[in-house]
């Protein structure tokens, strides 16, 4: 949700910022805009509605000039995308320059204390008040800008990472983070500032992430400085190294990035499980469990809550720990997990999954859950996020920087992680024996060349099968047992990218109402799959026929049964049932992509949406 980057150094800071939102523009694209201390000693902003791209063309005949900015790519949480609300926000003088990443909750109050005291607002943004705020205790206290960002910070109720430069210090940027994530890159004699380390890996590899209630004060020049806001004592900074490279932000000569993760799968699941399997398949290495080892033993219940697609991964992490532990697993949704009042026990492990380690209602819930006595563990994709910084313990999925809106390579990564750590608990807690073991970390370790099968099999299929299905205005997606979630998941695929609507279903339950809606109109993708409901997943096929549905079934290689019934069949490798659905997922992340490409849309940054959802 929203981007912000900032720079100050020797190079002209424009070209810096422009490249990094184009970084960050997957997290939100409403607007965007810059803020630069000039050459000349002014504090020019330029922003614009859309893309980075109207930015650059608005910005292309001014003055850009000035080795001091900051800038932002918006996901608009108060006053609707235009001009006026993108940011950067000037002070009522024009002194300041403030970018924002959050929200603040007590911005009416503030902002009607601020106009009593004389203030006037050009936008409805929550930001334009803190940056009013800063200015106005900078006015009234006669205090520099960090002590006005510290006080301030101290009034601001709610989520924010800051950014903020004055006209009159054209060598310094203050930045502040609660709840919203800021990395600060450290080159040589130049700093980097942004909401993740995208857009810093092409200058520098040190980085220092901000925890929450952090100050950093970045002077030219000089030693990078951060404070506790509220004690205003000094931190220790703590410098990592980024493990990323330059191309994996890159689309590497695909047209989408969506479509280049689709296809990055096999590489990114051998790098998920790199270390982790042994070759001899005996063996599974979860430092991050084994660690906790009596945790895990002793737990009587385990929780995972997630948002979107993690949460359909963590259905099937339902499945998996379920039959494999024996350890009862409930699913939440996090933004209902952290209103709910819910019962959390001591011994009880919360398992929070997320790609980006940054969803707010993710957060908040393991935070709750952590209040109450649970153990908490992460299994995230973006190395140095909030949420595994707010974990005991936890699981990266290595499978790189996500950048397409739509999740792909990490629902896999996440499946696949919780397969490993069933396995490994399992193995742990006796309730997997030597052999299911080897069969089912053998079958891990096959699933990337796997993979690369379904692709040569199936992509070219699945491409023409889009343009069958293109003009559909629903669509209905089956599937039981392991696959449900899988079904969860097709549907929000297609729903997120391509804006059809679709309903996932268990393949079963459809009888009990959703069937009325079945006619030559709504096709139906059912998985099935040969796992212990086949034949029942057949019936569903054959009650979808009856009605004179389309069938779309993705199937186990050879099925002659339901080729017959299904008026088109995807084929997918045989392997352990708890896996399949790392091998499903791929028809149906294939056939969302072609459809929306069918259909003209903005695959990558769809409408509505952004990639890290760090508002509630
Ligand atoms: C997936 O395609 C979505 N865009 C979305 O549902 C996403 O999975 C959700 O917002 C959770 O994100 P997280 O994994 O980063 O927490
Ligand atoms: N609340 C701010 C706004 O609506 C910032 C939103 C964001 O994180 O992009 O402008």
């Amino acid at each position: 949700m929203c981007g912000i980057v900032g720079y100050i150094g020797q190079r002209r800071a424009y070209d810096i910022l422009v490249q990094g939102l184009h970084r960050l523009e997957y997290r939100g694209y409403d607007s965007s805009g810059v803020a630069m201390i000039s050459d000349a000693a002014e504090l020019n902003i330029y922003k614009s509605k859309g893309k980075v791209e109207a930015l650059e063309h608005f910005a292309a005949n001014k003055d850009l000039s000035g080795t001091i900015g900051i800038a932002h790519t918006r996901w608009a949480t108060h006053g609707e995308p235009n001009d006026t609300n993108a940011h950067p926000h000037f002070s009522q003088s024009g002194r300041l320059a403030m970018v924002h990443n959050g929200t603040i909750e007590n911005y009416s109050v503030l902002k009607k204390a601020l106009s009593a005291h004389g203030y006037t607002f050009v936008s409805q943004t929550d930001t334009e008040v803190a940056v009013q705020l800063v200015e106005y205790i900078m006015d009234t206290n006669h205090c520099s800008l960090f002590d006005a960002m510290c006080e301030a910070t101290k009034r601001i109720v709610g989520a924010y990472a800051f950014a903020v430069i004055d006209r009159q210090n054209p060598n310094q940027i203050i930045a502040a983070r609660q709840s919203s994530p800021l990395v600060i890159g450290i080159g040589e004699g130049e700093y980097f500032l942004a909401s993740d380390a995208t857009p810093i890996i092409e200058y520098t590899n040190k980085v220092v992430y901000l925890d929450d209630g952090d100050i950093a004060v970045i002077d030219r020049g000089a030693e990078l400085k951060v404070f506790d806001s509220k004690t205003t004592s000094k931190s220790r900074v703590e410098i990592t190294e980024l493990q990323m490279s330059i191309e994996q932000l890159e689309k590497g000569g695909y047209p989408h990035f969506m479509l280049k993760e689709i296809f990055e799968q096999p590489k990114t699941l051998a790098d998920c499980i790199s270390g982790r399997v042994s070759a001899d398949g005996k063996k599974i290495t979860l430092s991050g469990v084994i660690e906790h080892r009596s945790k895990f033993l002793k737990t009587k219940r385990i929780i995972i809550v997630a948002c979107g697609t993690s949460w359909h991964a963590a259905l099937i992490g339902k499945h998996l720990i379920e039959e494999y532990c024996r350890i009862p697993v409930v699913v939440e949704y996090a933004s209902e997990f952290r209103y709910a009042n819910p019962v959390v026990n001591q011994g009880d492990i919360l398992i929070a999954l997320s790609q980006s380690g940054e969803t707010a209602d993710t957060l908040a819930a393991l935070e709750l859950a952590k209040s109450r006595g649970a153990f908490v563990f992460g299994i995230c994709n973006v190395i140095g996020s909030s949420i595994p910084r707010a974990t005991h313990s936890g699981c990266y999925i290595h499978v790189g920087p996500e950048i397409g809106v739509a999740s792909t390579k990490a629902f896999t990564g996440q499946v696949t992680v919780l397969a490993m750590m069933a396995m490994l608990i399992g193995q742990m807690k006796g309730t997997v024996d030597d052999a299911t073991l080897e069969r089912v970390a053998t079958d891990i370790r096959r699933v990337p060349t796997l993979i690369k099968d379904i692709f040569t099999k199936n992509d070219k299929k699945i491409e023409e099968l889009a343009k069958i299905f293109t003009y559909a205005h629903n669509f209905l997606y089956l599937g039981r047992g392991y696959n449900y979630p899988s079904a969860l998941e097709g549907a929000l695929k297609l729903k997120e990218i391509s804006y059809i609507h679709a309903e996932g279903y268990p393949a079963a339950e459809m009888k009990h109402g959703t069937i009325a809606l079945i006619d030559n109109d709504m096709p139906s993708v059912v998985i099935a799959i040969k796992d212990n409901v086949y034949e029942k997943t057949v019936n569903n096929i054959q009650q979808v026929k009856a009605r004179g549905g389309k069938v779309v079934a993705i199937v186990t290689e050879g099925d002659t049964i339901v080729a017959q019934m299904a008026d088109y069949v995807i084929e997918v490798p045989e392997i352990s049932e708890c896996l399949t659905p790392l091998l499903t997922a791929i028809p149906l992340q294939l056939l969302a992509y072609y459809i929306a490409v069918n259909k003209g849309r903005n695959v990558d940054q769809p409408r509505n949406l952004a990639k890290s959802v760090t508002v509630e």
